[in-house]
């Protein structure tokens, strides 16, 4: 069996599917590993790396894909890359954006099979190959780590003889994965942190990270039956923005994240709001792919209202491709693993096992 890696040709992506340590698992096992060239570098793996650990190393993408019966991505395939893609394989990857009709009609053409990692449901049993969290939560750090560069002031409070700086205020909105990882990172940095959430539950999460929950006062909850946040009615985001617009006026650093599945990011933070935020204050969008929480947000660039900056950072993993990688290859592994057969030393993909049931967007062709 032999596995493919190609280098990742969306603009801006740094991180590789699968990094050297993996790839020692995998030739472990006796499948055959081709990385294409240079496809770890932009994450610091070079190709001498990947051939100690027992991959093939140099060809060209167009003779990978010809040879792979399984091909790890990190992002789905572009549709340029369809032509290449071998009768018959699998990928594998976050399909994400990418799982309209109209793009697995094209790729059915190629009678592949399509696994869709982000869509594995999120079970005590799969965290270990979870993709979104793995992400998430190196989105929630670089996220703050952004916004601290851009940001003009010290973050801790600092009692120098030349006086005492106040701590910076973050206020953490969405407090999933990626939420409460900005809120333990913005406090191992010594900022004053405030978080809220349309789940209630997650105020003690939060709090016990350090961080203070705005609360609304509303006891309505808005989460469907798989635990995901569900739209909000008009009185509870009326009140919800009373009372972030006035925590706004005393931030320094908001970090937005909040996702509502398959549906537009909803708008958190409005340009009226922003107008009374203290001039070179910081908001990163981590929702900025969907559509954003902030109204004035555009994915990939950084713009200026009222003073404020507002960074788009729809995919923040990419500014930490090191660790992104290595957490994304674990995944990888981990979903594969369950699936070997050590008499034929492949993995064989059950269509009847409930979790490739669940990832499954494409058989063989078929659209599933
Ligand atoms: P997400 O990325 O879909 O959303 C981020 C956060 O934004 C969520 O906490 C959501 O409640 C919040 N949000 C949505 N609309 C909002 C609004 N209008 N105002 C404020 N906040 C809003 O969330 P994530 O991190 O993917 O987690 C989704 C669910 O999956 C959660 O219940 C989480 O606990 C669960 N989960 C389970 C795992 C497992 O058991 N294997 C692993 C990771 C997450």
């Amino acid at each position: 069996m032999i596995i493919c890696v190609p280098k990742e040709i969306r603009t801006g992506e740094t991180r590789v599917a699968i990094v050297p340590d993996t790839v020692k698992k995998l030739t472990g096992l006796g499948i055959e590993v081709q990385i294409e060239k240079s496809a770890g570098k932009a994450a610091g793996f070079d190709d001498e790396e990947y051939r100690q650990s027992g991959a093939v190393i140099g060809k060209t993408a167009d003779k990978i894909y010809e040879e792979a019966d399984i091909v790890l991505k990190i992002n789905a395939p572009e549709e340029s890359e369809f032509s290449r893609l071998r009768q018959g394989c699998v990928i594998i990857a976050n399909f994400r954006g990418k799982d309209s009709a109209e793009y697995l009609k094209k790729a059915a053409q190629r009678k592949v099979s399509c696994l869709a990692l982000d869509r594995l449901p999120r079970l005590s049993k799969t965290q270990s190959m979870d993709i979104l969290s793995s992400q998430s939560n190196l989105a929630g750090y670089e996220a703050v780590i952004t916004a601290v560069k851009a940001l003009n002031k010290a973050v801790p409070m600092m009692m120098t003889a030349a006086g005492t700086i106040a701590p910076a205020k973050v206020l953490v909105l969405g407090t999933g994965v990626a939420g409460l990882q900005a809120i333990a990172t913005a406090k191992r940095l010594g900022a004053q942190v405030f978080a809220s959430d349309v789940r209630p539950q997650m105020k003690e999460q939060a709090e016990s990270l350090g961080a203070r929950f705005l609360e609304t006062g509303n006891n309505e909850t808005f989460e469907t039956d798989s635990g995901y946040a569900k739209e909000t009615s008009r009185e509870y985001q009326l009140e919800q923005q009373r009372i972030v617009a006035e925590q706004l006026k005393k931030t320094d650093i908001v970090i937005t994240t909040a996702l509502l599945p398959g549906k537009r990011a909803p708008i958190l933070i409005t340009k009226k709001m922003i107008e009374n935020m203290p001039k070179g204050s910081v908001i990163v969008d981590l929702a900025a792919a969907e559509g954003g929480n902030t109204e004035g947000c555009e994915d990939q660039k950084t713009n200026e209202y009222a003073g404020v900056s507002i960074i788009g950072a729809g995919n923040p993993a990419t500014g930490v491709p090191y660790s992104a990688s290595q957490m994304f290859s674990r995944n990888l592994f981990n979903f594969l693993q369950p699936f070997y057969r050590e008499e034929s030393r492949s993995f064989e993909f059950d269509y009847s096992d409930e979790l490739i049931r669940a990832v499954c967007l494409l058989k063989r062709g078929e659209m599933l």
